[in-house]
């Protein structure tokens, strides 16, 4: 196909549904802006629920070169994006990239929203560049699924190479299961692959979500401080070896030790951040205290359970899905014993999303 031709315009959308996912091991810091280039390797679980769904069709008779003003008009959970916020912002330079990188020209009417609530540690950048990626592909090519997408050049891996350029993270949202992205010896030679494990190897991602509040700071900026946190380079030096431990837990299903080894990442992100300039500090009080507790209650024997936090407040308990609705269970009675003891405190109406290991995207029309 004529890449500057696109293939149709106005009339159908283009509707793509992608996943966020849960980082195991974490993607905090880049060596290189302009190409992405991660500091380590990470690995995530892409998850079923927590998905954004965003549908995109060509402006009818507008491209970039004659649009007054030269914007796409995208629209999140009904409200229109200004290119003067952050995720407008982010949003209205990744389809220009797109545009440079592809050759297609057609500005874009976009409708995007999610099905969780975005920007607290739920990863919805992750979801949300890797849904307009793929809507964006699909609207200039005509493709009415993933399938036509490859034949038409786009197959999933060059689809994850693109959308980490607008989000680092939403490359590992564009496979289901578990999915590994390797920095690479260069920027333009990262790597983002599928970890083959039995496909009824499930777990359950439990969020509980302490708080809506929009993060502090951006992941934009808190890829940029890390490198001022003492912490950074010690964490470098030893990653390798902790990536690589994960991957034989996952593929042994092996779920104590992938839980041993979350932990210590997340609390060694989390320190990294806090000891960084500026320090950021994404946890609210309920923070500790719940993770303390998780830990107490497994040491106990009594929940089969780890934790791992992105950036934000809120905590992903993860556990086999077969444990999942008892987890669940003791979570909640955790959660109403200490409503009890302290009436109209934080502790009431604490909501807790239940996610598990997802399928991966899908791409459709309407
Ligand atoms: O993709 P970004 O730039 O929003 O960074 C994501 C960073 C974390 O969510 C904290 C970790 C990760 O690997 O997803």
């Amino acid at each position: 196909m004529n890449q500057a031709q696109d293939s149709h315009k106005g009339g159908r959308w283009s509707v793509a549904k992608v996943p966020s996912n849960i980082a195991l091991l974490k993607y905090w810091g880049k060596k290189d802006e302009s190409t992405q280039w991660p500091a380590n390797d990470s690995l995530s679980m892409t998850l079923e629920h927590a998905l954004t769904v965003t549908k995109a069709r060509p402006l009818a008779g507008i491209d970039q070169a004659t649009a007054q003003p030269p914007l796409d008009q995208v629209t999140i959970g009904g409200r229109t994006l200004s290119s003067l916020s952050d995720s407008g912002h982010k949003a209205l330079a990744h389809l220009r990239r797109l545009r440079e990188l592809t050759g297609f020209k057609s500005l874009l009417e976009v409708e995007s929203s999610n099905t969780f609530p975005s920007e607290c540690g739920i990863a919805s950048s992750a979801s949300g560049l890797g849904a307009l990626t793929l809507a964006a592909l699909g609207a200039w090519t005509g493709s009415k699924n993933l399938g036509e997408l490859e034949a038409n050049g786009y197959c999933r891996n060059r689809l994850a190479q693109l959308a980490r350029l607008g989000s680092g993270s939403a490359c590992r949202s564009f496979w289901g299961g578990f999915v590994a992205w390797e920095a690479g010896p260069q920027g333009d030679r990262q790597r983002v692959y599928p970890v083959a494990v039995d496909l009824d190897f499930k777990l359950a991602d439990l969020i509980v979500v302490l708080s809506k509040q929009p993060k502090g700071l951006s992941s934009t900026e808190g890829h940029r401080s890390a490198w001022t946190s003492p912490l950074f380079a010690p964490r470098l030096a030893s990653h390798r070896s902790r990536y690589q431990q994960m991957q034989q837990a996952l593929k042994k299903r092996d779920l104590e030790s992938m839980g041993a080894i979350m932990e210590v990442e997340a609390l060694e992100m989390h320190s990294v951040m806090m000891t960084a300039q500026p320090p950021a500090r994404y946890w609210t009080d309920e923070t500790s205290p719940l993770i303390t507790w998780i830990r107490e209650e497994r040491l106990a024997g009594r929940l089969p359970a780890w934790f791992t936090i992105d950036a934000g407040p809120n905590v992903h308990v993860i556990c086999d899905l077969k444990d999942a609705p008892n987890v669940m269970a003791k979570i909640r009675a955790r959660y109403q014993n200490l409503a009890q003891e302290h009436p109209n405190s934080r502790y009431d109406g604490v909501e807790i999303i239940q996610d598990q290991t997802g399928h991966g995207p899908f791409l459709g029309v309407e």
